[in-house]
């Protein structure tokens, strides 16, 4: 197949979470799978260009309609992780993608809506042809409505729409008038439409690309359920369960070339299942740079790497960290938060502790030093209130951190608990526990310190097993390949 993926990030050139992660793990999958794959993102000024190759200007130029005018867009393509990939730079007043940040500006449905607009206009006048068009959130969810009410008359007629939702969370909800910026009609502020649930005089990008698209994706079959449900789905549940026959949640995988600790570079000893001494040295190494004490080696090492948002339970992440000491362990969290109150808590927090022995707190985006957490933990604590799927999870595991987390979402899928009988044994490979409050994180966290501390053969075993599970993309990629195949071959055959 021909797949044109459509989304705001892509790591590592341009990463807020695991979205970027997943573009680019999906991608490089479905790519060694014999797919031609391409990646549309905007041209940001704050990318990491150094980490882009050959990028070079097309000497096209894109025209694309917005607020009655119609703009010109620069096109550079270069490659990442030898994908190729299309940048868009508008010429437009507003300089939507000259901010030093990816999201969060007052006019992201304008920027966004801009852009899903301009990739659209980029395939149609390169004159393209893909079979599947897949875009990700909300930021690219215009695409669906978009391609079917407008594009397929213009003769961009190939593709099969494909949106996966990393989180419903964000819906880009904005006021129904703002939609005809980018060309969308009015006649889309309809219930069954793009309408907002809760607010008439509000249109939803995220229910436009669910009622629009052909497949509907979200990152785990659990999250999948929650979201069908009136406390998950936030305001969408009715309409996920109208559309649930093309509706199916796929379990993220990882990119195993980038999260590996036998070639990371970014890690001071590389180490593998078959000889931890790497590990012990990392862990080491971190104490040291952090200014943690290294009296003990045998001190338990729980670290977290997380965007400080409500999601993960930032509550819990702080109980998690004074609880932690009182066991005699050692914290280190990386995280930053978008909330200027959780940010300046958690700044409150990493002063407090800023020369203790035990306990460090970075509260920034440093992809360098995440992976020296990972590698150098003994334990890697995610409470989160709900999620969608979680990769960290799934990277401390690979790097022989047991993952200790709250049963939801991708936890779910991913995690079995070393207690619970219901689950074979072969599968149980951290801790869990349900309820989201400070019992629910200290069931499991003194579980996970007393098989540490009392067992050390048997946590060496559950190292080594954790380190062997398979998180590659290879299954989930297959997955999608199917849902597109099957949608490919139903338009063809509607087509005959
Ligand atoms: P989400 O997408 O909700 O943030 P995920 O678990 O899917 O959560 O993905 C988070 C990704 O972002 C992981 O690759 C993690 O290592 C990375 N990450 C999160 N916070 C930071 C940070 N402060 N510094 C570096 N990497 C981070
Ligand atoms: C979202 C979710 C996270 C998921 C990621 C990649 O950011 O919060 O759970 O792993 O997307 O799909």
């Amino acid at each position: 197949f021909h797949i044109i993926h459509i989304a705001a990030e892509m790591a590592p050139v341009a990463k807020v979470g695991g979205l970027g992660d997943v573009v680019t793990g999906l991608s490089k999958a479905l790519q060694k799978k014999g797919h031609l794959v391409e990646i549309v993102l905007p041209k940001y000024d704050c990318m990491q260009y150094e980490r882009i190759g050959d990028l070079r200007v097309l000497d096209v130029i894109v025209e694309s309609y917005f607020d009655g005018q119609l703009f010109k867009n620069k096109v550079w393509v270069g490659t990442i992780e030898g994908l190729p990939v299309y940048f868009i730079e508008p010429h437009h007043p507003d300089k939507f993608f000259w901010r030093g940040q990816f999201y969060g500006e007052r006019d992201d449905f304008k920027r966004f809506s801009f852009f899903s607009r301009a990739a659209l206009e980029l395939i149609l006048q390169a004159d393209k042809k893909p079979d599947i068009i897949h875009c990700h959130d909300w930021q690219t969810a215009f695409i669906a409505p978009l391609y079917w009410d407008l594009y397929v008359h213009k003769g961009l007629n190939s593709a099969r729409i494909c949106f996966t939702c990393h989180n419903f969370e964000y819906q880009g909800t904005a006021h129904a008038s703002d939609l005809a910026s980018c060309g969308l009609d009015v006649h889309l502020n309809r219930p069954d439409r793009m309408q907002d649930n809760s607010a008439h005089d509000k249109v939803n990008p995220v229910k436009g690309a669910v009622v629009f698209s052909n497949i509907v994706t979200t990152v785990s079959p659990t999250y999948a359920q929650e979201v069908r449900t009136a406390e998950g789905g936030k305001g969408l549940h009715t309409t996920l369960s109208s559309h649930s026959r093309k509706f199916v949640g796929i379990l993220n995988g990882i990119d195993t070339d980038a999260w590996n600790p036998a070639t990371d570079a970014f890690i001071k000893v590389q180490y593998n299942a078959d000889d931890l001494q790497g590990k012990v040295e990392n862990k080491e190494a971190i104490r040291k740079h952090l200014g943690l004490s290294s009296e003990n080696s045998r001190q338990p090492l729980v670290g977290c790497i997380t965007r400080l948002v409500p999601q993960k339970g930032v509550h819990l992440i702080r109980h998690a960290i004074y609880r932690t000491l009182e066991l005699g362990g050692q914290f280190i969290l990386l995280g930053s938060s978008p909330v200027s109150h959780i940010q300046s808590e958690f700044e409150g927090i990493a002063n407090h502790f800023q020369s203790h022995p035990h306990i460090r707190l970075i509260l920034k985006y440093d992809e360098a030093l995440s992976h020296s957490i990972y590698a150098a933990s003994d334990m890697f604590i995610i409470p989160s209130i709900f999620e969608p799927c979680g990769l960290t999870q799934m990277i401390a595991m690979r790097y022989g951190s047991v993952p200790i987390v709250r049963k939801t979402g991708g936890l779910n899928d991913s995690v079995f608990d070393i207690d619970d009988d219901t689950i074979p044994l072969q599968f149980r490979n951290g801790f869990t526990f349900l309820t989201p409050d400070e019992q629910g994180v200290n069931s499991a966290l003194e579980r996970a310190f007393n098989h540490y501390t009392n067992n050390s053969e048997n946590w060496q075993q559950l190292v080594e097993k954790d380190m062997a599970i398979d998180f590659s993309w290879d299954s989930s990629a297959s997955q999608y390949e199917e849902l597109y195949a099957k949608s490919v071959a139903r338009a063809r055959t509607a087509a005959n």
